[in-house]
Formats: C-alpha cells, structure tokens, sequence
C-alpha cells in the first residue's frame, strides 16, 4: 500500500511516495525546476496564483510517477502539507477569484492591529492565542475594505492545503487547526471565533466544512484520477500547515519536543499543552496536527521570514550557475565572524518576531577591501543563525527550554556552516531525521485512513540520522552581541 505525500511550499511543490507498510521512500519529485516566485506589486505585498499552485502539484506529481518506482494505481491516499496563512478565494462555481495573498504579505499589519484593539489584546491572547496579526483574518478583512465587489463573490475561504483539496475532490473542507492559524478559531469556546466575525463584519458561511485533520477530506474525482494516472476516489486523508507536518514528520507531538525548519522562512517548533500565548504575539501558537478539545497539544511557532530566502538572493547575486553545495562551500572558506561583516535578515515582510515592523535586509561594516563573495555568503548564513537565536530566547522566556532540536537534512541544515552556527548559538544539539514534508504529508495520510493507529505509533519507528552537538559560545556570542545591537538600532530607527 503507497501514500503519496504534498508539500506545497513558496519555492516549489515537492511530491513523495511512501511504502507505507516500512514507511520507506520509493520516490520523490519536486517542481518546478528553478524556485518560484513571489509576485509583489507593491513593497511588502506578497502574491501566488493558487492555479499554478496546482499546476506545479499536477507537474510535481507526474514527474514521481516518472520515475517508475512504483505502481501509481496502488496509491491509496493522500496527504498535503501547505504553506500557511494563505489566503485563497473561491466563487460558487469553485474558481479563483483573485491571487492568494501568501503568509509573508505584510498589507494587513494595520487592520490586524486594530482589530486587537477593538477584540481587547486580553480577551484577544486568550480566546485566539494571538493577535489577529497579520495572519489570514486580516488579509480577508483588507480584501473585503480594498476589493469589496469581489468580497461579494466569494463563496469559500481557504486556506492554501485546502485549495489543492479542493482541485482534487471537488470538496471544500478545513480543519481547526487551518482555521487557527488563519485566527478564525476560538480556543475557549471551540468554534468559529464571534470575535473575529464580528470585527471584521465576515459571514460564518463563507467558511467550509471543519472536518478531524486525520480524516476524509473527500475522494479524488474521476477527471484529476484520469489525468495523473491515480485510482479514481482514493482520499485525500490530511492536510496540515508546513510547520505542524513537519513536526509530525520529526515525532515532534508531546510537550517538551522541538522541531525547526529552514525552507524559504526558518521555524522553531514547540509542543505545548498549555492555551498559552506571548503577550506581544512576537510568537503564536496553533493547533498542532494531533490537537483535541480534550487533549490539547499547542505548536508553539517562532517564524522569521527572511531565512532560505536570504540565502536564495545571496546565491542569485553572487551568481546564477553557483549550486546550493557551491555556496555552502564558499561560506566555509572564510573563518567565524566574516572578517566583521553582519547580516540582518528581515527582507521579506513584517516580521512577527519583532512586532510586525519591517525591517528590511541589510549588511553592516562591508569594506571593499576585505571582503568578497565568500565573506558576504557567511555573514548572510551566520546572520540567519543570529535571527533564530534571538526568537529562541523570545521562546525560552515563554517556557519552551529546547536542549535537542530535530530537523529534517534539508534547506539551510545542508550548510555546515549554518548547522554548527545555529547549535552553538542557541547551544542546542540538532538532531537529523530523513525525510522532509512531503514525507510527512503521506504519513499524515496513513494515520488519516487509520494505517497507523495514531500519529504516535507512526513515528515510533523514526530515528535520527546524525547529530550536530553546539561547540564553544565565546566567539560566536561576541557576533550574536554584536549582531543584536545592530538591530536593536536599526529598530531604534523606525520609530
Ligand atoms: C509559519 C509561516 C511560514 C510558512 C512557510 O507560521 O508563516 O513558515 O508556513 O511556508
């Protein structure tokens, strides 16, 4: 029996197919070829066409089936795992009405502000676990003041995993945790937050059906099954936010266990049992994938925007040919610290961690006779590390105390330089797993079609693959102080 897994990311979708029975890989694709991008007519907007969304899964899923390492007729379920915060529009005849206006957006800040006035940031931080933000409720509420004719044609909202659901089933469904990291839900009373219905003036029909996350999410019709070689009605049997899965994906399920990631944005994961929340919404907190109404599991989320991304713009300026490998490579030549020079990574959007202000990407103390590409490719990488060290203390002081954190072998984490940066800096030992998200998307599938018993019995058989243990802080503390004054001045600056 084969799972096939989807990870909708902001650069690329990626497609696995798993062997559920050994949950061993049989293959893996990802389109398209070169990473994707992001549409921004205006500084700080962020836009994707959710149709190429899909066209990028039909595209990523052919080329698994290319490979010819399994049969695509025994591909019992499936499971998505999407870029989060999203937000997508759809008529009553189910088409798209305009581009989804993807998480790292920054138009709704103001709106989001405001309406944590209005709700009360008590009531707000205790009813929604954050302020509205800048998460998908805001982006709906600049939608219906900015485009108010097309507010009046949308018959669903969705979150991205829950378009490509629909694109495969015909099906418009959520879940509560989709709807929590949109800031729809309220934790306290277990539905649709009135709150938030209430501020912004939107309509409780304009939201699908919330279905269990491990559950049918509906069958695949038969003209998709047609087109990508699948048995027609298998079911879509999961979908979760990029985070959560890829917890999921690393057993990260009880209180006490941390995940990260370093894709396009970089994450630190918590598991908590608590409803609790930061006062200043520089970090939130979710419905994690296994979360109940009587057993809470909260993922605690730190997210800085500007992580893979940083390193992405680096890679294209230092020139087109260079591979990942090449750069990684080239950051290694030069020994800790840069020769001085410093990075600040906050060139894509507001950033929650530091209030929602913009501060924008910047390199401090270049001198033109010191330093070249490779200098400028590990300030870029260790500046990154200082940013997840400076959310990591914002979630110390709310209680998640990581001494191990787990990832997947991927991204930023395929950098020895980044890796030992960021165990050292937030002395931490990294532990590696195999597998990334779209992996954890086909397990996700299997627990939803009760493969596995639950998500714990599926992870249970997951192992690390190697480990990074933190050296020395002295060196690298004197670039975090350094590193951190530098932006402690530059927020300085915006006010
Ligand atoms: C998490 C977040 C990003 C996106 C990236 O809160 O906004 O990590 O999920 O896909």
């Amino acid at each position: 029996m084969y799972l096939l897994g989807i990870d909708l990311g902001t650069s690329s979708v990626k497609v696995t197919v798993v062997e559920a029975a050994n949950q061993t890989i049989l293959a893996t694709a990802s389109y398209p070829e070169t990473e994707a991008d992001i549409i921004a007519i205006q500084p700080g907007w962020a836009e994707q066409s959710p149709e190429l969304w899909w066209d990028h899964v039909e595209q990523a899923i052919l080329k698994c089936h290319a490979t010819k390492k399994y049969n695509p007729a025994e591909i019992t379920a499936i499971g998505i795992a999407y870029q989060m915060h999203g937000l997508v529009l759809v008529d009553k005849d189910q088409k798209v009405l305009r581009n989804a206006i993807i998480w790292c957006d920054s138009r709704a800040v103001q709106i989001g502000e405001q309406a944590f006035q209005q709700i009360g940031p008590t009531r707000s931080l205790q009813h929604l676990l954050n302020s509205p933000g800048n998460f998908t409720a805001s982006k709906l509420a600049w939608v219906k003041a900015n485009e108010p004719r097309l507010y009046e044609k949308i018959d669903k909202v969705l979150l991205p995993g829950d378009f490509i659901a629909l694109k495969m089933t015909g099906e418009a469904t959520t879940t509560v945790s989709a709807l929590s990291e949109g800031v729809f839900w309220d934790f306290k009373e277990n539905r649709l937050s009135e709150d938030v219905l209430k501020t912004f003036g939107f309509s409780a029909s304009l939201f699908p059906d919330v279905r269990p996350l491990f559950s049918s999410h509906g069958q695949l019709n038969a003209s998709v099954a047609a087109r990508l070689a699948l048995k027609p009605g298998i079911v879509v049997a999961y979908k979760a936010g990029d985070q959560p899965n890829n917890a999921l994906s690393l057993n990260v399920l009880e209180p006490g266990e941390v995940a990260a990631t370093a894709g396009t944005s970089g994450v630190i994961y918590g598991v908590s049992d608590l409803l609790g929340y930061d006062t200043e919404s520089r970090i939130n907190s979710f419905a994690h994938v296994n979360y109940m109404d009587d057993l809470r599991r909260i993922g605690v989320l730190l997210c800085i925007n500007g992580t893979g991304i940083f390193n992405r713009w680096i890679k294209t300026i230092a020139g087109q040919a260079l591979s990942y490998s090449a750069l990684n490579e080239l950051a290694a030549q030069v020994s800790v610290g840069a020769n001085g020079l410093r990075a600040l990574p906050f060139g894509n959007g507001a950033e929650r961690m530091l209030n929602n202000q913009i501060v924008g990407g910047q390199f401090h103390n270049l001198d033109f006779n010191v330093h070249g590409t490779a200098h400028l490719v590990r300030a870029v990488q260790e500046g990154i590390s200082c940013s997840f060290r400076y959310g990591l203390d914002i979630m110390r002081e709310n209680g998640i105390q990581p001494a191990v954190v787990r990832a997947g072998k991927a991204n930023l984490f395929l950098s020895d330089v980044f890796t030992q940066a960021f165990a050292t800096l937030n002395q931490v030992s990294v532990e590696f797993y195999e597998g990334d998200g779209s992996f954890g998307a086909a397990i996700g599938a299997g627990i939803g079609t009760r493969y596995y018993r639950d998500a714990k019995e599926a992870g249970s058989v997951r192992t690390p693959v190697s480990t990074t243990e933190p050296g020395k802080p002295d060196q690298y503390e004197t670039i975090y102080q350094e590193w951190k004054k530098l932006l402690a001045e530059q927020l300085a600056s915006l006010h």
